[in-house]
This record gives structure tokens, sequence and C-alpha cells, in this order.
């Protein structure tokens, strides 16, 4: 079964060709980093009208690169929620006309799911019930995942995502955008324990996570109390302040994702999103995984962040059971 699958819903333009929900046979991502890398984060419409100039062609690179006609098609996905609802239009729309045209079944698939599916493009046996932790630029959410479709929302971030603060923190010490896989690379050469950054628990056995405080502290950290000192910091203080926020970031990560492994005695631990391809979040997961005896599942880089592979490939999965959208199915943001 050959489903086309379409992910527009931030900054990046995704379609791609994924056979019986496996095997991945094209996976066409166009991004949008030069175009928000001034602003330092995501300009909703500046993302809206990227989409809507490639979606076409990043449909019809999907199908040369696939090998594969429109009419091969047995189903056409889409993400229609969560997401800046200009961007998800765009993909959603297309995905409908597609299906329209073709009269073959369309599928909505919610990102986060998709997220979770990533790790099943190369795992073969996830052995459920699984503990998901999905950390993006938009989200950072721990969900009980029972097989592929069925997701339970444990805990959720009450301000920002752990890979807004990265970019935010990035964006503070001038170092560029997206800022996640430059603070990682400059935290491979700094101390975590040089500043001592707060780490968040909320309430103890709380699974949401807050960020914000966290963000402050590192403005402070640059700016002083009274915002009005600008350090000029060193590349040595550069690779100290990336190693001990991000460090902050992943303590509080691993130590809801094990609390909540814990209480809901699920039987491994699974990543997805941008900030899963962290090579240090990826390490002490690991660790924590191999302590407990537990198997720790994780997509490699390029499926951690957006793609339309994990929607075409988690889409098979609800053509399966059924679950298709009808064709004023919204997008939700
Ligand atoms: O999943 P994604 O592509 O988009 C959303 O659904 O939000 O995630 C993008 C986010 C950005 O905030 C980016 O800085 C972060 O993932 N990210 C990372 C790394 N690679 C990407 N964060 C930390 N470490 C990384 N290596
Ligand atoms: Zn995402």
């Amino acid at each position: 079964m050959l489903i086309l699958g379409i992910e527009t819903s931030c900054d990046d333009t995704s379609a791609a060709v994924v056979e019986d929900g496996r095997i991945i046979r094209s996976n066409i991502i166009a991004s949008q980093d030069a175009l928000h890398l001034r602003f330092g984060g995501v300009v909703p419409e500046i993302a809206c009208r990227a989409h809507l100039e490639s979606i076409i062609a990043v449909i019809d690179s999907a199908l040369a690169d696939a090998g594969v006609n429109l009419k091969d098609l047995d189903a056409v996905a889409a993400t229609n929620t969560p997401g800046l609802i200009g961007a998800l239009l765009i993909g959603l729309n297309a995905a409908k006309s597609l299906a329209w045209v073709l009269d073959v079944p369309l599928i909505a698939v919610n990102h986060l799911h998709g997220h979770i599916y990533a790790s099943s493009l190369e795992h073969e046996n996830i052995q459920y019930p699984v503990l998901s932790l999905v950390v993006s630029g938009g989200h950072t959410s721990l969900f009980l995942t029972q097989d592929v479709t069925h997701h339970t929302l444990l805990g959720s971030t009450i301000d920002d995502a752990a890979g807004e603060a990265f970019d935010k923190v990035a964006k503070l010490l001038e170092l560029g955008y997206p800022g996640g896989p430059i603070i990682d690379n400059a935290a491979k050469k700094g101390n975590p324990r040089a500043v001592s950054f707060p780490r968040a628990y909320i309430e103890k056995d709380s699974l949401d996570f807050s960020f914000s405080g966290l963000k402050t502290a590192v403005l402070y950290h640059c700016y002083g109390k009274d915002m009005k000192t600008h350090h000029r910091f060193g590349t040595q203080e550069i690779a100290d302040l990336a190693a001990s926020f991000q460090e902050a970031v992943i303590d509080v990560l691993v130590d809801k994702t094990l609390l909540a492994l814990e209480k809901n005695r699920a039987k491994g631990i699974l990543i997805g999103g941008g900030v899963a391809a962290n090579s240090r979040l990826r390490h002490k997961l690991q660790e924590a995984a191999n302590t407990r005896g537990v198997p720790f599942y994780y997509p490699s880089p390029r499926l951690c962040t957006d793609n339309a592979a994990m929607v075409a490939g988690l889409a098979y999965h609800k053509f399966l059971q059924k679950d298709f959208a009808s064709l004023d199915v919204e997008a939700v943001p």
C-alpha cells in the first residue's frame, strides 16, 4: 500500500511516499530555516507563504523520488493538528484536493502522534505500552502509548516548549537559528556545572514542564538583573553557558520521563520531535534505560525533526483501522 503524506504544521514543507507504513520510498523536506534566520524564530505569515510556494514542487519531488505516479497512491494523508493554522491549511488542503480528484481516502494525522510514530519507521518490535516523550519547537509532552494509534497525554509544558527554549537562548547568545543543534554542538566543549541554572519541577510528582523561568535565568545571566549590562562572552564561556543551560533542560526531561515510566509501569522509553536529536538527551536517556533494563527507542536525526514520512507511516495504520477523514475535516491550531 502506497500512501502520500504531507506535513506543513510549522516551518518545513514536506511530502513523502511510504509503503506499508515502513518503507520510506521518498521523504522530501524543504526547510525554511534561511527565511526565519534573521528573526531568530518562526514568523507564521512567512511560513504560510513559503509553504504555498513550495508545496506542489515538494509533492512532485516526493512522487518522482519514489518512482510512483499519482494514480498509484492508495491514500493521501496530512497533518491537521496541532500547528500554525495558516501553515496546516496549506498541506491539509493540498491533501484534500488530491484525495478528491484521485478518489482515494483522506487521512488526518496528529503531528505529535506522527513524531511518536517516527521510531516505528526504524524499530520493528516496539514493546507496548511505551512511555513517549515528544520534545520539539512547539511541544513538550509525555504520553503513555498503548500502540501506534493510541496515546494518553500524561503531562505537557505550561509555558515554553523545550525546543523554543533552545531557540530563544541561542538567539540571546547570538548563535543563530535554529538554536537546538548549535547549542548541542557548543555544549560538547562546555562544563554543564559551570553555571547553576534552575530546574523547574513545578510540584513533586507533576508531569508538566515549565521552561520560561530557565529562559529568564539565562537572560539575567547575560544582561544582569537590571538588564543594563551586556557581557561579551568568550568562546569557552559560551560553551559553558550552552552546556549548563542544556543540562538544566535535560535533567528535568529525563527525571520526569523516568517518573512517568515508573508511575505507569511502561515497558520502554521512546522519544520524538526535533529536540530528540539532542546528543546529550539521547545519551542520558540511554543510560537511564540501561540502568532500568528497558528498551530506548529514538529515530535517526532526520526523522526527529518535522518530516512527512512519519505522517504517511502512521496513516497506514489509520487506513487499516478505516480511520478516514471527510473532506471537510478542519485544521486545528
Ligand atoms: O519537531 P521540529 O522539527 O518542529 C516542531 O514540531 O516544533 O522541532 C524543531 C525544534 C527546534 O526548536 C530546534 O531548535 C530543535 O527542535 N532541535 C534541537 C536539536 N535539533 C533540533 N534541540 C536540541 N538539540 C538538537 N540537536
Ligand atoms: Zn514537529
